[in-house]
């Protein structure tokens, strides 16, 4: 083994331990789509689930199955009929259904089956348990269209599930549910891991999709100057969601977003949309900092918002310690209220305990991010990192590429959260002007990728 290679595995292997530490117990709901299957990405994303389940995460696996009906529809030379972005589920449609959930069932028991030597599922022992966990009812005639056998979800066994998943077990669901008098229903995947995941008050919903996430401005062609919003608060997303049009495809950008909306808004705090196409997705989204996909989030208990006109005197009251003793530069009132828009704080019922303000250099395409404060009472919770975030999300909707921060004493901290330490020449030119050569603070860089 080489010595590189202990330099390299052990910081990267304890940079995840407080992500593993973090998700130990907690409750996961993944609704895999169908075509992840189609396109042949269950090997690896059955390796994944394993290795966060082996870490303590308790899992529910939803498995959708549009590719894998339509398909064998087209064998019987059954056309598939939609209305309202719903199957018809006739009796073909039916059968087809109940042999795709089959046949999908036993791919999947296999894939957890795995276990050869020099594979990551060696030593793993990954136990399946499928049952008749949902209710459903028909969806029944809608603007006189008859769905048939197409249901939705009436109820979930949120007992036992739970008795199955703390049994170590991994639950696996089919997009079936069973009415009273015994009838099956077809559901969608979509359905059953939102009403499951709010059943259960899941830590997190993952959809692993054909879709990357949600970009910026997701009403514009993709590309590198519009990257993937990694985290939508619920207000944005909500927002973003009356602004679409009704989404009835997968790949429209609504789709699965209707469903992180939904599961947030009922008490799910995380809801996460990824691509089953790139390797890892899964692992990416949960044990590294910025993840791949788009996160949901209900930041529920504060506000986190861009700053007002009112918020001066908090912000002030706020910072003025860290002035006194040195660790900021000093802001006097005027200069405050003249860049109040630059500024996103965290207010808890009128009390302001965090700040960061952003000072774009748009000619550079980078920006400051500077008085980044929280109050001595609730540092230590997650809140720097709240409004690192929200800073980075504003950063990217102006189009720019980095953030930068000068700082004398928090070198570590924002180490820790991706930025690397430049030399003060590489400042935009307009900032190295204003730049305090006695002072000596050292300039961190983060790029916004
Ligand atoms: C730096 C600061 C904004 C972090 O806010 P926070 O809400 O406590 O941060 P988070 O909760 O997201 O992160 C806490 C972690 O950062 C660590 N941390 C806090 N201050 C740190 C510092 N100066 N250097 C290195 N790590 C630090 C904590 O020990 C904790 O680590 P842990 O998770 O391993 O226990 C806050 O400590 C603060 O306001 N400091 C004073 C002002 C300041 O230095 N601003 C930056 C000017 S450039």
């Amino acid at each position: 083994m080489s010595a590189i290679f202990n330099f390299t595995f052990v910081p990267w292997f304890r940079s995840v331990a407080p992500y593993i530490h973090m998700h130990r117990g907690k409750t996961f709901v993944l609704g895999m789509a169908g075509e992840a299957v189609a396109a042949g990405k269950l090997q690896h994303i059955a390796q994944d689930i394993a290795l966060i389940q082996s870490m303590g995460v308790k899992v529910v696996l939803v498995h959708g199955f549009r590719p894998q009906v339509n398909e064998q529809l087209k064998a019987k030379g059954h056309a598939a009929r939609y209305s309202h972005g719903m199957r018809i589920t006739d009796e073909v449609a039916l059968d087809c259904a109940q042999e795709a959930a089959g046949q999908l069932r036993y791919e999947i028991e296999a894939a957890f089956s795995q276990g050869l030597p020099n594979t990551p599922m060696a030593g793993s022992t990954v136990r399946v348990i499928s049952g008749n966990f949902i209710t459903a009812r028909p969806v029944g005639i809608l603007d006189g269209v008859d769905f048939q056998h197409s249901g939705m979800v009436r109820k979930v066994d949120v007992a036992g599930i739970k008795r199955t998943i703390d049994l170590g077990a991994l639950v696996l669901l089919s997009p079936f549910g069973f009415s009273p008098t015994g009838e099956a229903f077809n559901l969608t995947m979509e359905e059953v891991a939102t009403s499951v995941a709010i059943a259960l008050q899941a830590d997190k919903l993952v959809f692993l999709t054909e879709i990357p996430g949600v970009r910026t401005r997701p009403l514009e062609a993709e590309g590198e100057d519009n990257p993937i919003d990694t985290e939508l608060p619920l207000a944005a997303a909500e927002q973003l969601l009356a602004s679409l049009p009704p989404a009835s495809n997968p790949s429209d950008t609504g789709f699965y977003l209707q469903h992180c909306v939904k599961a947030c808004k009922a008490g799910v705090e995380r809801s996460h949309i990824i691509p089953f196409a790139v390797d890892g997705s899964l692992l990416l989204e949960v044990y590294v900092h910025d993840g791949i996909g788009t996160m949901v989030v209900d930041e529920k208990l504060e506000e986190l918002r861009e700053a007002t006109a009112d918020d001066v005197g908090g912000i002030l009251q706020l910072i003025e310690p860290f002035e006194k003793d040195g660790t900021l530069v000093k802001r006097d009132r005027t200069e405050i209220e003249r860049d109040i828009a630059n500024y996103t704080i965290i207010d808890h019922d009128g009390v302001i305990f965090a700040c960061a303000a952003l000072y774009p250099y748009p000619e550079a395409r980078t920006g400051e991010m500077a008085a980044l404060t929280v109050s001595p009472q609730s540092q230590g919770q997650g809140d720097g990192e709240k409004i690192l975030r929200r800073v980075e999300q504003r950063a990217r909707a102006m189009g720019l590429e980095s953030i930068f921060v000068l700082t004398t004493r928090t070198m570590h901290w924002f180490l820790k959260r991706g930025f690397v330490q430049v030399d003060p020449d590489w400042l935009p030119e307009a900032r190295k002007r204003k730049y305090n050569w006695d002072r000596k603070s050292m300039v961190f860089v983060k790029k916004l990728t």
